[in-house]
């Protein structure tokens, strides 16, 4: 489906080379069909070495030709990316963004006024293939805009559909989530040290005590609690620990810091809109 779409990359940082790496790792498109454009031509060279595709300083010319294009430079220059795009930029392209707190509307309206236009919020696991990301639908995106994103962010992990009321809580799970998971993999492995495991053993068996976890949840469908209880033996080590985590407020910590990002995120989304005089 993507195979002969022409694909345009306004910013080819960490987020913008895990999909176009993404996308070629997973033989989806071919390099020819990618251009990627930076601000920083060292940066460019980079890219074309390692993935043979072409690029450009010229936002303008890279998203010329494109059927999609992807934005993916930090929100801070979006008013200058979209003032550059405007006048070149056909009705018909498709616009993904990425960029956290810039809404469908603003894209579209700061363009032509009737682009199809697809934001999406994937998280940092993208650099191993293993995103979560959520993606929503401009007024002027149909199906077959849906097909295609959802077809570009499958390349690096998982996609969900949600309505753009929902992105700021999808940035506060999610997009900010893996930094959460962090600080509990950190935790765990400095239990295991405290205890006398040597740190790299003590980090190890943590991430993979989240990732297989993580698995078996998705694999099996099985809900959370109900494999929770499938491993707390009566008596045992892990219901000792859940009643430290619960005399801790484990739960409401982590509900708590969900609602506290997503609040941020609102309340960035409006700074940013303010401060780049955005729609
Ligand atoms: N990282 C995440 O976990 C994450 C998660 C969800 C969404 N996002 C969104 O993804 C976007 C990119 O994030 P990132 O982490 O990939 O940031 P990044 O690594 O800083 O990538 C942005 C790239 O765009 C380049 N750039 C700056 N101005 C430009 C311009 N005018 N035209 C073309 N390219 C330009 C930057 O070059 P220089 O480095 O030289 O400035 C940089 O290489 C952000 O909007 C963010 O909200 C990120």
């Amino acid at each position: 489906m993507l195979f002969n779409k022409k694909i345009a990359f306004i910013g080819a940082g960490n987020m913008g080379e895990a999909l176009l790496g993404g996308l070629l790792t997973a033989k989806l498109t071919d390099p020819a069909n990618i251009i990627a454009t930076d601000i920083r031509p060292e940066r460019l060279q980079d890219l074309q070495n390692k993935w043979k595709i072409r690029t450009s300083l010229d936002n303008r010319q890279a998203a010329q030709d494109a059927d999609v294009i992807l934005l993916c430079v930090k929100p801070q220059t979006i008013s200058e990316v979209l003032a550059q795009l405007k006048g070149i930029i056909r009705g018909e392209q498709l616009v993904i963004s990425i960029l956290a707190g810039i809404t469908t509307d603003t894209i579209t309206y700061a363009l032509t006024g009737k682009n199809p236009v697809v934001r999406a919020m994937p998280n940092i696991p993208a650099v191993v293939q293993t995103a979560a990301t959520a993606i929503c639908m401009g007024k002027f995106a149909q199906e077959e805009h849906r097909l295609i994103a959802t077809r570009i962010f499958q390349s690096i992990g998982q996609v969900e559909v949600v309505a753009e009321t929902q992105m700021d809580v999808v940035t506060g799970l999610s997009g900010s989530g893996p930094s959460y998971i962090y600080m509990i993999i950190e935790a765990l492995s400095d239990g295991g040290v405290l205890m006398g495991l040597p740190r790299d053993v003590a980090t190890r068996l943590a991430s993979q005590t989240v990732l297989g976890s993580a698995r078996l949840v998705q694999e099996t469908r099985i809900h959370p609690a109900v494999l929770r209880d499938q491993v707390t033996t009566p008596g045992g080590t892990a219901i000792a620990a859940i009643k430290e985590l619960e005399a801790s407020g484990l739960r409401p910590m982590l509900i708590r810091a969900v609602e506290t990002a997503t609040r941020r995120s609102k309340e960035l989304s409006e700074l940013l809109k303010q401060e780049n005089g955005l729609e």
